[in-house]
């Protein structure tokens, strides 16, 4: 009886941890997983650079995001947000960049094949800034459980993975341009906004898929 009692408590004392954790938001993340990070480290700057472990590029992503940590808290939804609107800040910039370059004149005569890799890469990034924004929007207004709710996530990782691809893609473009320095910025550039998109898609994977 009296180890029935303890057990009984402490399934309390889990339930409460877990509704803290999932406290402000209205959908199932992995809590497990989050709860984990959020109980193990001792601020939010820890709690993000836990949660960038669990990425492919873990030193940007930290980098990128520990600017936020007032923001984030301890939340791991609060985070993915963050780090989607990061990767759609840094994608934006990047389609800026190629409609600047890609109106340089010289460009066109020097290379008829970098000129129309760059304007390739204006109409991918212009993609990818939509689809981000999208799911930006999607994740902002998630409601409903169940099915619906799954639906609505599996589109914004639809989304994002598509954006990473037309990322991947607008460097293809360049693989039969000579070497120079205008490919290698473009390149350096482009491999910064992707790693970006796919930490950003992790983190959607990790702790936005309802589990099922
Ligand atoms: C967060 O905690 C770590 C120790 O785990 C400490 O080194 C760091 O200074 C703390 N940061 C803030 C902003 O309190
Ligand atoms: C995304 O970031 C911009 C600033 O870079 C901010 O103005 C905007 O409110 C953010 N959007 C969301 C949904 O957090
Ligand atoms: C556009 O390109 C020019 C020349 O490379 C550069 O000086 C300028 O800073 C660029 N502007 C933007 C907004 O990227």
């Amino acid at each position: 009886m009296k180890n029935l009692r303890q057990l009984s408590l402490l399934f309390l004392l889990f339930i409460a941890i877990f509704f803290q954790v999932l406290h402000g938001f209205s959908y199932r993340a992995n809590a497990a997983a989050a709860a984990a990070a959020a109980a193990t480290t001792a601020n939010a700057t820890d709690f993000i650079r836990e949660c960038c472990k669990t990425t492919l590029y873990c030193e940007l992503c930290y980098n990128s995001l520990a600017g936020y940590s007032t923001s984030v808290q301890k939340n791991p939804v609060r985070l993915t947000s963050i780090a989607v609107n990061v990767s759609l800040t840094r994608a934006k910039r990047m389609e800026a960049y190629f409609f600047n370059i890609s109106r340089q004149v010289e460009l066109h005569a020097a290379d008829p094949r970098a000129a129309s890799a760059l304007l390739d890469c204006c109409t991918l990034f212009d993609d990818a800034v939509h689809l981000i924004r999208d799911s930006l929007k999607q994740m902002g207004r998630l409601k409903g459980s169940g099915e619906a709710l799954r639906f609505q996530i599996s589109n914004i990782q639809t989304w994002m993975s598509a954006a990473l691809t037309n990322e991947d893609t607008c460097t293809d473009g360049f693989d039969d341009v000579p070497e120079g320095t205008m490919k290698t910025d473009v390149c350096d550039k482009v491999v910064i906004a992707k790693q970006m998109t796919s930490n950003a898609l992790a983190f959607v994977n990790r702790y936005m898929l309802p589990r099922y």
